[in-house]
Parts: C-alpha cells; structure tokens; sequence
C-alpha cells in the first residue's frame, strides 16, 4: 500500500470512528440514564468541551506537522475541522431545541442579554461559512490565498469560544484558563513562524546578488 492509500484507507476512517465517540459515549449515558439530574446542560457541557477541543486539536496540526516532520497529517486537518462544527452544531441544536424549545423570542433576548450565549453565537456563526467552503470545489473557486484568508478566522472563533467558557464559569476558572493557555501556545507558534519566514525573506533579499545593467 502507498502512503496516500494507508492515509486513504485506514488512518481516515479510523480516525473518523474516533471522533464519534465522544457523540457515542454522551447517548450512551442519555441512553442509560447517566446525565445526572440536568441531562439537558450535561449534554449542553460536553457538546461544548468537544466543539473546543476539536477546534483547538484542528489549530494543532499544522504546528505538529512541522515540528514532527509529518507532512501528511495535513490531510487529516479537514476532517478534524469539520468534526469542530459537527460539535458545536449539536452544541447549538440542543440549545435552541432541549433548552429553549424554539422559543425565538427567548433565544434572542438570551444572545442580547447574556453576554458568553453572545460570544457563543458570533463563534457559530462564524464556523458556518468556513465548513461550507472546506470542500476541495470551494479552495479552487475561492483561489488559494482567499481561502487561506477565510480559513484563518478560526484563531477567532477558537479565542471566542475560550471567551465564552470563561464567562459562563462562574468560580472555577481552572479548566477554560488550561484551554486560554493551549491557544496561545498555538497562536504563539504561528506568530513566531510567521516572523521567522519574514526575516528568512528579508535576508534572501539582502543576500540576492544586485542587478546592474
Ligand atoms: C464555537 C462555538 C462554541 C464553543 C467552542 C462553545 C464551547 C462551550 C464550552 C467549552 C462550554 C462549557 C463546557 C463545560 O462546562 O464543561 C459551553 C457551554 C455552554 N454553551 Fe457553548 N460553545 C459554543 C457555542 C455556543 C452557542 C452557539 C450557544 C448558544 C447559542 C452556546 C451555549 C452554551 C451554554 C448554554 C452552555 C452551558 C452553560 C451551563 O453550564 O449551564 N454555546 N460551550
């Protein structure tokens, strides 16, 4: 089997089963009556903790491809990505449906008043346009650079998400403060890379032989 053909085969699916289980393991426990006493915000928390960890493990792959010099894992980043919205849409519909019933009126006035269901929305509502252009027909009618422009929104839906989780946490600020630092971290990366590939440009620059004539 090629690379292309082990990545096609086993590694994607694979990993596509993995990313089911958290959804398998949270109906398992509505299933068997192990949400506790407010089923409803259980499933609320953990369709929340999972829409986070996918968008920050997605914002992970680059840095770890280059670090371990795993080419690659770039393929798997789509995915990944896609599974971020997949969470954050159940983590939505529960919402709107086992916690508001619909009730229209009831959800605005709580994306006005309270200001982390704010923060929450905007993030959502920015995901939508980058999982609808996360098709390989999309890149090519968006060109290259525009999709990569529109794809770097996630470092600000991933910050309003952390927002959202420090705000909503009343006392324990412990668990959304390991999530803040994890995406500095990887912020921090891509800002120090982006400032390597400048001064590695300027020095080519400096170093290119002057033309005359
Ligand atoms: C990218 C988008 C979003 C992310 C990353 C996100 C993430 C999270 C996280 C991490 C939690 C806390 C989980 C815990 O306590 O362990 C949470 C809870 C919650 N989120 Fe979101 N969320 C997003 C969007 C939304 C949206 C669109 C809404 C509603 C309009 C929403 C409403 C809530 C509510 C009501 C809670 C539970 C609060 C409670 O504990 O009672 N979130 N979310």
């Amino acid at each position: 089997m090629t690379q292309q053909e082990w990545i096609e085969r086993v590694i994607k699916p694979t990993l596509f089963v993995v990313c089911l289980i958290p959804l398998a393991l949270i109906a398992w426990d509505a299933f068997n009556n192990h949400l506790g006493a407010n089923p409803i915000e259980k499933i609320m928390r953990r369709t929340g903790d999972w829409t986070l960890r996918f968008l920050l493990i997605t914002l992970a792959v680059t840095p770890a491809r280059q670090l371990l010099n795993l080419p690659w894992l770039i393929k798997l980043r789509r995915m990944l990505g896609l599974f971020a919205f997949f969470y954050a849409f159940m983590h939505f519909t529960n919402y709107i449906w086992l916690d508001q019933f619909f009730d229209v009126d009831e959800i605005i006035k709580d994306v006005i008043k309270r200001k982390y269901i704010t923060i929450g929305f905007a993030s959502f509502l920015l995901l939508i346009p980058l999982a609808i252009t996360s098709t390989n027909n999309m890149v090519k009618r968006l060109g290259g650079k525009r999709w990569q422009k529109l794809h770097k929104s996630v470092y600000f839906i991933a910050i309003g998400g952390v927002i959202h989780y420090l705000w909503l946490v009343k006392k324990d600020l412990g668990d959304p403060l390991i999530y803040a630092v994890l995406l500095a971290i990887l912020l921090g990366y891509r800002v120090w890379q982006r400032q390597r590939k400048k001064s590695l440009e300027k020095e080519q620059v400096a170093m290119s032989p002057v033309r005359s004539g």
